[in-house]
């Protein structure tokens, strides 16, 4: 008899997955009164650890007020208010039978100045991106290169908001190093041109990442668990390849198993896709470089592209097509014909109107 590896479970550390699939870190930018979700937004992730999922992402949570906030209404954890917010949804995510992970953020330059707090922009380099935001049609400024009580200032951000996710209950915290934000900004000759020991070599560009990751390693206790996620695009410039070819980058996946993390969250726009003009999708090249576990995410839509997927991965993760349908988990057992979506599908994740 065939193994049905979808919905066996998988132990990462000492928590056990019920089966392969999670809710992928979704923005949902609705967090108006205290830097807390609206309660809809909060009970969407509930119903979606009822209906199956075996991990549920939050939204990427913003990690000081300085100059971390990139999006409007996003999401904080570090106040008694927000800590107990959130520890209501891990309760009940718990209760359900999943893991809950807080996902935590620094937008670095693809930062939107009037919506945070403290106006200030700051980055490896005083670099801006090439292309607008689409959100406001206006160019990204260009932020200030970041200094050494910068960096300081924003690990302290990152353990501190670690630290809220810890007393809010969470299963895990993961850092957001993916996606051309402030961590992926370091780890990128791209958007990194430092010429001190925080940029140059493979080594240098991560050691920001290493700040932090030891940072938040710090303040987590050991039952938890740490994931970094990561990704060879960004959200901005997304036709560029952030790290400098396949070697580059499984030096990068090298450096990072030897940090105290559990697992390795790669983010691609299609897993299927061949990475660096090679003819190897991203998920196996990471995997010839860790043996950390490994979860994949992108256009992952329909039982078969899930079955794929966990050919080099051991954990399937998704946005869209869990975002549109409540009942995704189901549908994926049951073999349920899906189309995959279009980006602009997710657009209803931003209005009020709540998602079933
Ligand atoms: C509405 C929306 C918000 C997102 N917000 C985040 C986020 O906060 N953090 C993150 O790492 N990825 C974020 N993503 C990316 C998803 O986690 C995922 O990587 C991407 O949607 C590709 O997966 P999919 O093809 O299954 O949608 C977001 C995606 C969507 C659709």
């Amino acid at each position: 008899m065939q193994v049905d590896t979808l919905f066996s479970p998988f132990t990462i550390k000492n928590h056990t997955l019920r089966n392969r699939i999670g809710v992928a870190p979704m923005t949902r930018i609705s967090s108006r009164q205290h830097g807390i979700p609206r309660q809809d937004v909060l009970d969407f992730l509930v119903r979606r650890a009822r209906n199956g999922a075996a991990l549920v992402y939050t939204e990427a949570i913003v990690t000081d007020y300085e100059s971390a906030q990139g999006y409007p209404n996003q999401s904080r954890l570090t106040t008694q208010r927000q800590i107990d917010a959130w520890k209501k949804v891990v309760d009940d995510i718990r209760k359900a039978g999943a893991l809950s992970i807080a996902q935590i953020f620094h937008c670095g330059r693809v930062a939107w100045p009037e919506i945070n707090p403290a106006g200030r922009i700051i980055a490896p380099s005083a670099l801006a991106p090439r292309q607008d935001n689409m959100l406001t049609g206006s160019p990204y400024p260009v932020p200030e290169a970041m200094s050494r009580f910068d960096i300081e200032h924003v690990v302290h951000g990152f353990a501190e908001t670690a630290k809220g996710a810890v007393q809010a209950g969470f299963d895990g915290v993961e850092i957001h190093g993916a996606h051309g934000y402030l961590v992926s900004q370091f780890l990128s000759p791209y958007s990194n041109l430092r010429e001190d020991g925080y940029g140059g070599s493979v080594e240098n560009r991560f050691r920001f990442a290493h700040e932090v990751i030891q940072a938040v390693a710090q303040v987590m206790p050991k039952d938890r668990l740490l994931i970094f996620r990561i990704s060879d695009w960004g959200i901005v410039d997304m036709d560029v390849s952030l790290f400098e070819n396949q070697a580059d980058y499984q030096e990068t996946i090298r450096l990072l198993s030897g940090e105290p993390i559990d697992a390795i969250s790669v983010s691609t726009y299609d897993f299927k896709a061949a990475a660096f003009g090679m003819n190897q999708n991203m998920a196996r090249i990471t995997r010839a470089a860790t043996s950390l576990p490994i979860l994949i995410c992108g256009r992952i839509h329909d039982r078969a592209s899930a079955d794929q997927a966990l050919a080099d991965a051991d954990v399937v993760l998704s946005g869209k097509s869990i975002l549109l349908n409540p009942n995704w988990v189901e549908d994926l057992r049951s073999g349920k014909a899906m189309p995959p979506h279009k980006s602009a599908d997710a657009d209803v994740a931003y209005t009020e109107t709540p998602l079933p």
